[in-house]
């Protein structure tokens, strides 16, 4: 036996994958909060690629290399509607979920529609470790 949806059926179903593509992104959401706690070492210094970065998704935190040795990171929380942000490498941090693209630099916008910058979160590095300042 099969079962045929009627019409309202779809309808609803229609409706509720809109609301939820409105809402935001899974894994994502419009708050900026993290799972980062100072002191934590989420990632080592041979886990970022120079001119890219790594992405800690539970931490909603990017660590980049722009430069040989320079580390620095930013919220992965997309400026525009709050995904996380997929990929750093070749200098941006992109792959979001419009297209968005970021400077693993400085976290400045290189493509939109976002228009405001990742912002900056304090990390140390000690030898190998890159920790939660
Ligand atoms: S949420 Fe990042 S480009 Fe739309």
């Amino acid at each position: 036996m099969t079962h045929t949806p009627s019409r309202r059926t779809v309808l609803r179903r229609t409706d509720a994958g809109a609301a939820a593509l409105r809402a935001g992104c899974a894994g994502g959401g419009d708050d900026d909060s993290s799972a980062a706690s100072p002191g934590r070492e989420p990632a080592r210094t041979g886990d970022v690629p120079i001119a890219g970065g790594k992405v800690l998704t539970e931490e909603k935190i990017v660590v980049t290399q722009p430069r040989k040795g320079e580390f620095k990171a930013f919220s992965a929380v997309c400026t525009h509607q709050g995904c996380i942000v997929s990929d750093a490498r070749d200098g941006t941090i992109d792959r979001a979920r419009h297209g968005s693209g970021f400077a693993v630099a400085d976290g400045s916008v290189v493509q939109g529609p976002a228009t405001k910058p990742l912002p900056g979160k304090r990390i140390t590095v000690e030898g190998n470790s890159i920790r939660l300042a």
